[in-house]
């Protein structure tokens, strides 16, 4: 009777400023890069590219954010591709590589006050002097990283805030505190550092020793921490960010967990920023973590996108508040489970946010989530302190509905009256609600994008871009291990004037084992019988080597044993087909006459279990007879870390 009676009244909640507040809220982000996240969402065709910058970026429209993080690119593989480095070798500096400069303007562009952070993954070799290492020399890997910040305000005018140390990976704390120094040298005292983009130990126990160390580092940032933080976090008196976390499939479970994780990573780990890997799926969906992003854009060749639920889930805080309010101390769970947060502008302005997601609901990647049980509960919010005043607040709702097709997002319902102070409401599971004073609230909307559809059966790319591009990746290729840019052949004005070159000529110090070959993938991933060809041109001289592929099944850090039928000619006058990239598993092997500096129109095709080449047109080798894998992308690249070119790309892809 008691419970029946309890559940009926509800529970009681205060929110009050009267004892003081909690901490200062940071802003809710999004993350592009660890690795090549959005390289597919550069090709959009407009008006879609500026629609789902918009969805993302734009205030008071969808996700509004209030933080980017992107990857510093370091020519290496970091989960779905490699980033260029903007040093790619020691005396090269170029500030216009990649997509990363693009996006971060176009968010400022909508939103001018958003935070921008940088971290490395991966570092070119030169900065490791040879060695898989970025600490041997920490000025040399202090320098690199303060160019990149130097290169983004003098060529983007993008002041970066703050800057991490090495993803996921060891940190140094000499190499922290002369990074430290570093910026301060160049004037860039603005910019913070955050540490380490790991798990809270050792940072948090190296900091809480080191007081010079404490001075450098301004944010404890933190990967996936599961909504918890540790006592001596607490105790070293710094912001808590978690810094990467989120990483789910865009379904409406990784809408709950986002739901989830934003309020209780304050609620239970008095963390103030909370930053989704990744910002937006825009990479093939057969890569690693397929459509782990906030929303869903890796269609550029259809416009096709889709705004799944998280974008709306973050609506519900970054809509209402700004990074610089303040939480409130009366932030908590509710008795029969879920959570609620309330901010302040400190002006009179007050926004709540409440979350009941049930456990199955609201699941993330990692780590585990330990059973619990939330109940439908009615609840009542005593306003007091400041609030006590206000008499009406403005209502934001969604509700996951898993059984029918009712889900609701971020819709604008009836403003609540309270009455002296107090307002009662009836919290189902799975839903998740926004009390606000903030007004201008808008759920923004554009007319549906075209279908989805395959990548086209017919492709071609000859790479002339007229001009200076804006971007230096051609369309589609997804570089895996190297990094393939425009280049333009100053001595050549013919035909092959203008090309793609694989330009990294060093291994990397990695993230991931990089293959020791350069690949870039491309395509459907479902082909299996198809014909491409492609000019390429060797440029080492007897160690040159240079393949088109099909049916290459694997991407991101896995692609060392990636598989497919690789068609191979080198610079010592030799071909191969060979079964894997690493060429452990031959089919066919001879002579081709090949060499260095000289362009070759290499032509694959493959029909069920059989393969054969041409070499300029004419038959090289037939009938290599393969069994595995069965399909998978088309890729081209290079027997090592080798400056080779590529032209006149074409597939014809059967089924
Ligand atoms: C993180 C990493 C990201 C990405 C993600 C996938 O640990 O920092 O780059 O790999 O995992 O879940």
């Amino acid at each position: 009777i008691f419970l029946h009676i309890s559940v009926c009244l509800g529970e009681d909640y205060d929110l009050d400023d009267k004892t003081g507040l909690g901490r200062s809220f940071d802003g809710i982000g999004g993350l592009s890069g660890g690795g090549a996240t959005s390289r597919l969402l550069v090709n959009y065709a407009e008006p879609y590219r500026s629609q789902i910058l918009d969805y993302l970026f734009r205030p008071q429209f969808g996700a509004s954010l209030q933080i980017l993080k992107v990857e510093i690119g370091g020519d290496a593989q970091t989960t779905d591709g490699t980033e260029p480095s903007h040093m790619h070798y020691e005396d090269d500096e170029n500030y216009f590589r990649g997509y990363e400069w693009w996006l971060m303007r176009e968010a400022k562009k909508r939103n001018p006050n958003i935070t921008l952070i940088g971290l490395p993954w991966a570092f070119p070799g030169w900065v490791g002097n040879g060695g898989n290492w970025p600490y041997s020399f920490p000025d040399i890997t202090a320098s690199y990283v303060v160019s990149w910040i130097l290169g983004a305000k003098q060529y983007h005018d993008l002041d970066i805030d703050y800057v991490g140390i090495w993803n996921e990976r060891s940190f140094n704390s000499k190499y922290i505190k002369l990074l430290r120094y570093t910026l301060d040298k160049r004037g860039l005292e603005r910019v913070k550092i955050i540490a380490s983009d790991n798990l809270w130990e050792p940072i948090t126990s190296v900091v809480f020793a080191d007081k010079d160390l404490q001075d450098a580092v301004e944010i404890l940032g933190v990967h996936y921490p599961g909504t918890n933080t540790v006592p001596k976090a607490l105790k070293t008196g710094k912001k808590l960010w978690s810094s990467e976390d989120y990483s789910t499939f865009n379904d409406n479970v990784g809408g709950g967990c986002w739901a989830r994780i934003l309020n209780q990573n304050y609620v239970n780990g008095k963390m103030t920023a909370t930053i989704s890997w990744n910002l937006v799926s825009s990479y093939y969906d057969d890569l690693p973590f397929g459509r782990d992003g906030l929303m869903t854009a890796n269609e550029p060749w259809s416009g096709n996108y889709v705004v799944e639920s998280p974008i709306w889930i973050t609506a519900h805080t970054t809509q209402f508040t700004e990074p610089g309010w303040m939480y409130l101390q009366t932030v908590g769970h509710f008795t029969h489970s879920g959570s609620y947060v309330a901010l302040t502008d400190e002006r009179g302005n007050l926004t709540i946010i409440t979350e009941t997601m049930t456990h199955d609901h609201s699941v993330c990647i990692r780590p585990p989530l330990l059973p619990y049980n939330v109940t439908a509960q009615n609840v009542t919010f005593h306003l007091k302190g400041t609030f006590a005043s206000i008499s009406e607040l403005q209502v934001w709702h969604s509700k996951f509905d898993f059984k029918s097709n009712k889900t609701v997002l971020f819709q604008n319902l009836r403003p609540v009256k309270v009455i002296e102070g107090s307002f009662s409401i009836e919290l189902d599971v799975d839903e998740v609600y926004t009390f606000t004073t903030v007004r201008n609230g808008h759920r923004g909307n554009y007319p549906d994008p075209p279908p989805s559809a395959p990548f086209p059966k017919s492709y071609k790319d000859d790479f002339d871009v007229s001009g200076n591009p804006y971007f230096s990746e051609a369309p589609n290729f997804a570089d895996q291990t190297g990094v393939f840019e425009y280049f333009t052949n100053l001595t050549d004005p013919g035909p092959h004037n203008s090309t793609l070159r694989q330009v990294v000529t060093q291994r990397p110090v990695t993230w991931v084992a990089d293959a020791d070959q350069t690949i870039s993938v491309i395509g459907d991933y479902k082909w299996h019988d198809l014909m491409v060809s492609c000019d390429i041109y060797m440029e080492a001289v007897h160690t040159g080597g240079v393949f088109v592929a099909v049916r290459v099944d694997k991407g991101g850090g896995v692609i060392r044993s990636t598989r497919g039928i690789f068609f191979w000619v080198y610079a010592d006058g030799t071909y191969k087909v060979t079964n894997d990239l690493r060429g452990m598993t031959v089919l066919a092997e001879g002579l081709s006459g090949t060499r260095a500096r000289v362009w070759y129109t290499l032509t694959l095709t493959v029909k069920g279990n059989y393969a054969s080449a041409d070499l300029n047109g004419y038959p090289l080798w037939k009938n290599a007879v393969l069994w595995e894998p069965r399909h998978g992308w088309v890729a081209i690249g290079t027997s090592s870390f080798e400056l080779a070119q590529f032209d006149n790309f074409a597939i014809e892809a059967l089924a």
